[in-house]
């Protein structure tokens, strides 16, 4: 508790100051009239839908689509998303383009409350009118669907909504990202998907303690429900920095002959987000993301990951541990590749973030549960090692390592303990809805 005491003190202030916290009420609009939408706004809607991963927060269950439900563990309690729905009482039926709009860009909700920033209004802030539009349309359309989330089960004090403006006094800028006049269209039509809609940073950039991105280590790699996602700045972890073409590869298609595979959250994005985002808006954000590396010099992706694998090949050669064994007889079939021609398909280990990451999460849980058609590429499929004991995970992890030159995982033996826990939950959670 005693860490907290600063908060508290904070929140005590902030109380006194609850009455400049409050925001109008903006919720009845009687009729919603779908007619104005025409079908070309309504598919752009569907399209951005798609980019602002707004069905992967909204859908609990796919039969029913946005109607919310979906739960959010944080260290201040649960939080459930929402019903977005056009039902005119459980979702948004009766909202107004004005509440909808402010709601997206300034984090209240349609009856003046403040919304909590595990809805990425921080980014959403950045949408255009033009493309708030078509949103709006979009859900606005869609069926009505009748369900009501579960509570949120936010301790006290975090469950007063209030404080939140406090939180936006301190972590929120409300002013809309603006173009670079020095950077070229592509470029900046990249950052305005990244920033915005995107909000890739969201899961890309370590937080502080009361929850808000770390401005100063944007895109530096952060641990997001139990999934790693990456550096994708100048310490991003992978040998061989991402270019625009390896992005282009990975964001289009959830592959990296030179990296690996999306899996787990950025698999969601990629094959359920990205997949109808027009391809000049995929070559648009490959184009920003490369720029964030800071790479001046362009580099020889097929010759620099040529050596690196060659090294990894003559590292495994001389070492004849356990894990190397392991390796030999579990993975190598479909892991091995010729120095000159890897395929993601057989993701090269040596050059994969999953090993080559400070932070050991994503390898364990992918040799714990496998990677089905549902988490990773829609065609491929990875048997799961959940057989294997703790140790053996532990000296197969530590051989990956020291096969990419690199030091051991300080945590890594607590870190699968931890993980196999939760993936033993899972498993359990999965048989009784099934009722196996
Ligand atoms: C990372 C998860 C996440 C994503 C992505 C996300 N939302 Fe949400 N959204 C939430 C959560 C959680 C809440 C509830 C916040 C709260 O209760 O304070 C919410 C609330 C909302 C609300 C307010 C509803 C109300 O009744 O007050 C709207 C509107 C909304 N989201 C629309 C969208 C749209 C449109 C998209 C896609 C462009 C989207 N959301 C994407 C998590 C998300
Ligand atoms: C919901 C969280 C989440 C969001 C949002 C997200 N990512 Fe990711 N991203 C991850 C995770 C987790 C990984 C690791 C996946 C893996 O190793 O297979 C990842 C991996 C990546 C990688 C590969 C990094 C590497 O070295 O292996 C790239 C590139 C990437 N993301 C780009 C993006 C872009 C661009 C966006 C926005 C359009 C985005 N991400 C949004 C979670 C997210
Ligand atoms: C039957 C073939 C097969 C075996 C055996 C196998 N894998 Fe894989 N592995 C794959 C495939 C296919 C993918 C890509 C899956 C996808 O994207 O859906 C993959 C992906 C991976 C990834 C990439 C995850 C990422 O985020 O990029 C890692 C790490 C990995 N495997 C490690 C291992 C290890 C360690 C072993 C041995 C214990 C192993 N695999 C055994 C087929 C296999």
């Amino acid at each position: 508790m005693r860490k907290y005491q600063p908060l508290i003190a904070s929140i005590v202030l902030v109380a006194g100051l609850v009455l400049a916290a409050w925001e109008p009420s903006l919720s009845a609009e009687s009729d919603v009239d779908e007619g104005r939408f025409t079908p070309d706004q309504i598919e752009h809607g569907r399209v951005l839908a798609g980019i602002g991963n707004c069905g992967t927060c909204h859908t609990a269950s796919p039969d029913k689509p946005y109607a919310g439900g979906v739960d959010f563990p944080t260290p201040f309690g649960t939080l459930y998303a929402t019903n977005i729905t056009p039902h005119p009482q459980q979702g948004i039926g009766g909202w107004s383009r004005e509440a909808f709009f402010r709601a997206m860009r300034e984090g209240v909700s349609a009856d003046g409350s403040h919304l909590y920033p595990a809805f990425p209004y921080t980014h959403f802030k950045n949408i255009t009118d033009d493309d708030l539009d078509a949103l709006y349309a979009y859900f606005m359309t869609r069926e009505a669907i009748d369900y009501t989330p579960p509570e949120n089960a936010l301790r006290f004090p975090f469950n007063l909504r209030f404080l939140q403006w406090g939180w936006k006094l301190m972590f929120f800028d409300p002013e809309p990202w603006q173009p670079d006049p020095e950077q070229g269209q592509q470029w900046n039509r990249g950052a305005y998907l990244a920033k915005g809609l995107g909000h890739c940073s969201a899961c890309h950039t370590p937080r502080n303690a009361m929850g808000a991105e770390k401005q100063d280590r944007a895109y530096a790699g952060a641990l997001v429900d139990n999934w790693y996602a990456p550096a994708l700045d100048d310490s991003q972890p992978v040998p061989v920095h991402w270019d625009s073409d390896t992005l282009y590869q990975y964001l289009r298609s959830g592959l990296s002959d030179y990296h690996g595979v999306a899996v787990g959250s950025m698999g969601e994005v990629v094959h359920r987000g990205l997949k109808r985002a027009p391809d000049n808006d995929i070559r648009a954000l490959a184009t920003y993301m490369a720029s964030l590396s800071g790479d001046t010099q362009p580099v020889n992706t097929q010759a620099r990951s040529a050596e690196l694998i060659t090294a990894a090949q003559q590292r495994a050669r001389g070492d004849l541990s356990a894990g190397e064994a392991l390796y030999i007889g579990a993975c190598a079939a479909c892991h091995y590749n010729s120095p000159q021609q890897p395929m993601a398909a057989r993701a090269e280990l040596s050059l994969n973030s999953a090993v080559t990451a400070d932070d050991p999460t994503n390898l364990i849980r992918v040799l714990l549960e496998g990677i089905g058609t549902e988490s990773g590429s829609p065609i491929l499929v990875m048997p799961g090692y959940s057989g294997l004991s703790d140790t053996d995970l532990v000296e197969l992890a530590q051989f990956l390592r020291r096969r990419s030159g690199l030091p051991e995982w300080k945590n890594l033996r607590q870190r699968v303990a931890e993980l196999r826990e939760l993936h033993r939950q899972a498993q359990a959670g999965t048989a009784e809805h099934t009722g196996e």
